[in-house]
């Protein structure tokens, strides 16, 4: 194949291939009513199915359209002006502007490098909620854009949520990518929420199908200001038929994760590049000459918080080897040697 990196999209996390073929022609018929409302039973059908997906009931469930939506949504619910909210730096970049627009009074905490990883130090995360006793507290598990866990364990949530009288949002968009979750935790605690998407490695992002998890009381106090018709017959028809067997949102994940470790192993060797690793389908890496980012020829999410830094998200095999190709050639490139 020719490797054309500019061509290359390795920069939104999508799964690189589209979903399989019974869920295109699921999405496809459902066009066949697209003069139709679509029905509540269609919502309920799908709402049945995210919950034995995520091992919880469906009064736990509010599937929304897009990720953007459904922070829109809860965060409405729950934050007023001038409360405090605590954010991880970094963090997935959607959450702010929405809590901005709402006056909320926003805290940082910033994640630590640790070798390959990135940590959050639950002594400094204790003591600022003790200090700030925020209204919400928000932290992507794993943590976009380093790719690496941050709480990860179901006691330590629980520990988490019963310091505080807020409520957290656990964004738990790489799940499966990730192989942990906290969602059954939900119906025992109050004030814990879960983000789920099918947007990853059920390779529906264009569908805008996203998921809240919560009490019981949570969801039908959101659920009671939502749109009626939050999301269209296409992308509910298309979610149906995935969870209707998920086990290839599984497959899915296992062909990025160990194309994710081969993309790391070859990186390895590139000279001023630092990879780190990633329980998600992209890789942070950081760069000893940044200025050198500017002038790839493949385009790479360049998170905010620091320039060293960019993202690369996994895609196809030829697309990788193409990506690894283009950094190899840039980074061992002459000039490069020489700056060093
Ligand atoms: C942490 C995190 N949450 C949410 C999303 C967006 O999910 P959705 O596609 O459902 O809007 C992303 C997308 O990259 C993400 O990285």
């Amino acid at each position: 194949m020719n490797c054309d990196p500019s061509q290359l999209r390795l920069y939104f996390n999508e799964f690189p291939q589209p979903p399989p073929a019974n869920v295109i022609k699921a999405a496809r018929e459902a066009l066949r009513e697209a003069n139709r409302y679509p029905e509540d039973k269609l919502v309920g059908g799908l709402k049945n199915l995210i919950s034995s997906y995520a091992g919880l009931t469906p009064e736990n469930v509010h599937a929304t359209s897009g990720g953007e939506y459904a922070f829109y949504e809860l965060f409405t619910r729950l934050v007023r002006q001038g409360d405090s909210v605590i954010l991880l730096e970094p963090t997935f970049t959607s959450y702010e502007p929405i809590l901005k627009v709402l006056g909320a009074k926003i805290r940082k905490l910033r994640l630590q490098e640790n070798g390959y990883r990135w940590i959050l130090d639950k002594d400094e995360l204790f003591s600022l909620m003790r200090t700030e006793k925020p209204r919400l507290l928000v932290i992507d598990d794993p943590n976009n854009p380093t790719a690496s866990p941050m709480l990860a364990d179901e006691d330590l949530v629980r520990e988490v949520c019963s310091s505080f009288g807020g409520y957290l949002l656990l964004d738990e968009a790489y799940t499966e990518y990730a192989g942990y979750s906290a969602s059954k935790l939900v119906p025992e605690i109050d004030n814990l929420v879960v983000f789920r998407t099918m947007s990853k490695a059920f390779a529906l992002a264009g569908m805008r199908v996203s998921i809240l998890l919560a009490t019981k009381q949570l969801i039908e106090s959101i659920e009671g200001f939502s749109p009626r018709f939050e999301l269209s017959r296409p992308s509910l028809a298309a979610a149906v038929e995935a969870l209707s067997d998920p086990s290839y949102a599984f497959r899915n994940a296992d062909f990025i994760k160990s194309e994710r470790e081969r993309v790391r192993r070859a990186l390895r060797p590139v000279n001023g590049l630092k990879v780190y690793e990633s329980f998600t389908n992209f890789v942070l890496m950081r760069f000893n000459y940044p200025q050198l980012i500017d002038s790839l020829k493949i385009r790479l999410m360049r998170p905010t918080f620091d320039r060293q830094y960019a993202r690369l998200s996994i895609g196809s095999k030829l697309e990788n080897n193409c990506a690894v190709s283009a950094l190899r050639d840039s980074l061992n490139s002459d000039k490069q040697s020489a700056k060093a």
